[in-house]
């Protein structure tokens, strides 16, 4: 009886004869052979079909498999050193499930990116985009452990929010019963509820931005984690973020390396993610690109340009802090030496992906925060219940948000982000 089991858990069955249940992926056959491409979800595996050594019917069958049909397939394990997986297989049987339509769009031939979004459902099942995803999987397991191990608390904002947190022009807009809602841009304020409440918080969720943003970087729903920590200063939160950093890397390293060898990506990069990080002022990087001749003034904001070359004269992600306080949200901190600065950062990764994390001590001072909704125009009557932080028990804290997508297509080595979610909302898309 041949044993039943997956690709994943093939090494443990050299020599072995197994049963797995999966899908053609490809084919390729002369009149003796045929070479079939397996997939079971698990991984992808080679099956060698040789036409002397299998029933006459079992060739036959092979041969009249399309692509994406459904199968049984038995056979013998073998090391092969060629293949990614370290092992192919020497077919025995092949039963067909569900013979699969002719005409499968997805061919092995190169396509343009519209085509393969459009079928996005189908792309999936290919081996980048599928390493692609089970690495976004270990990313998203790696930041629940670390922050769980830490003691902090999982709690999850409303996805559904009566007001702006993190700025009033990018909001989408629902109808709720009659009154505008909004799909939140960001968990934050609730999280720093949430932190007076555990001391140790994070959420985990979708956020939405109604951008109009068409780069590699821009999503309109995106996955951003945002732990939010009372008692914690501007320099302790860019200690946790480090650490976090090189917990991620570090868990994709240990657990994903078939997966990175599937994409070609130069995992050296990687293996050099340590704490500490780089830092440097808002105000020195101003200076260090005026030297390399870009055209920027104290105050603007960079662009992806920017973030690349000061990302490139560190070998290692860089924090970017104490931004001027005009540029960025009302609830962050001034710098008690300077009020034109916040003790805010935002940390730009290596090799030109960008801002993957912003952050920031939070003001915890009831009347600066009043002043600061006052001036940004906020409808104060919404925000009472934040305010209610602050007269009650308020203490220093701070937190940040990091953009899962981002960082997926860092760690991956991709070009674009809209490969590291399974089904990407971006300004022309929202099919599939
Ligand atoms: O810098 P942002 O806007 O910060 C906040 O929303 C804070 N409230 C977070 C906090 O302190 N709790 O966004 C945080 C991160 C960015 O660094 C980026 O990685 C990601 O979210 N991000 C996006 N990712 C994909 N597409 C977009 N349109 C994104 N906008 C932000
Ligand atoms: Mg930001």
């Amino acid at each position: 009886m041949a044993i039943f089991t997956t690709i994943e858990e093939i090494s443990k069955y050299d020599g072995q004869e197994i049963l797995l249940r999966g899908w053609l992926y490809n084919k390729r056959s002369s009149g003796k052979i045929h070479f079939l491409q397996i997939r079971d979800g698990s991984g992808f595996l080679q099956g060698v079909v040789v036409k002397n050594q299998v029933e006459e019917e079992v060739f036959k069958v092979c041969k009249e498999l399309t692509q994406e049909s459904s199968i049984e397939v038995i056979g013998i394990v073998q090391k092969d050193d060629r293949a990614k997986s370290g092992f192919e297989l020497l077919v025995k049987d092949v039963k067909p499930l569900t013979i699969a339509e002719e005409g499968y769009p997805i061919s092995l031939k190169e396509h343009g990116t519209d085509f393969l979004m459009d079928h996005r459902h189908l792309w999936m099942r290919t081996p980048k985009q599928n390493a692609i995803l089970r690495i976004r999987d270990e990313i998203n397991l790696a930041i629940r452990l670390f922050f769980h191990e830490r003691g902090f608390i999982l709690v999850e904002p409303p996805i559904i929010t009566p007001s702006s947190c993190e700025g009033t022009t990018e909001l989408f807009e629902i109808d709720y019963f009659g009154e505008n809602a909004y799909l939140s841009q960001t968990g934050q304020l609730y999280a720093e509820a949430a932190a007076m409440a555990f001391g140790k918080v994070y959420s985990f969720g979708p956020t939405f931005r109604a951008e109009k943003s068409k780069t590699r970087k821009h999503l309109n729903e995106f996955w951003m984690v945002e732990p939010e920590m009372a008692f914690v200063d501007f320099e302790g939160n860019l200690k946790i973020q480090e650490e976090m950093i090189e917990y991620i890397v570090q868990k994709v390293l240990q657990n994903k390396q078939y997966e990175l060898k599937v994409l070609d990506r130069d995992i050296t990069k990687l293996e050099s993610i340590k704490a500490p990080f780089a830092r440097i002022s808002y105000t020195d990087a101003v200076e260090m690109l005026k030297k390399a001749d870009f055209e920027f003034e104290w105050g603007d904001d960079f662009g992806a340009p920017h973030e690349t070359y000061i990302a490139e004269q560190f070998d290692k992600p860089v924090f970017i802090t104490h931004f001027p306080t005009k540029m960025k949200a009302f609830y962050m901190q001034p710098d008690p030496n300077n009020s034109e600065v916040v003790l805010g950062a935002d940390l730009i990764a290596p090799e030109g992906y960008g801002e993957i994390i912003g952050g920031s001590e939070r003001i915890h001072d009831l009347d600066l925060i009043l002043k600061k909704i006052q001036e940004e125009n906020l409808p104060q009557e919404l925000y009472e219940w934040y305010l209610d932080l602050r007269r009650y028990g308020s203490v220093p804290h701070s937190g940040f948000g990091l953009g899962l997508e981002r960082t997926v297509a860092w760690i991956c080595g991709i070009e674009h982000i809209r490969q590291t979610i399974p089904f990407a909302r971006t300004l022309n898309r929202v099919y599939p």
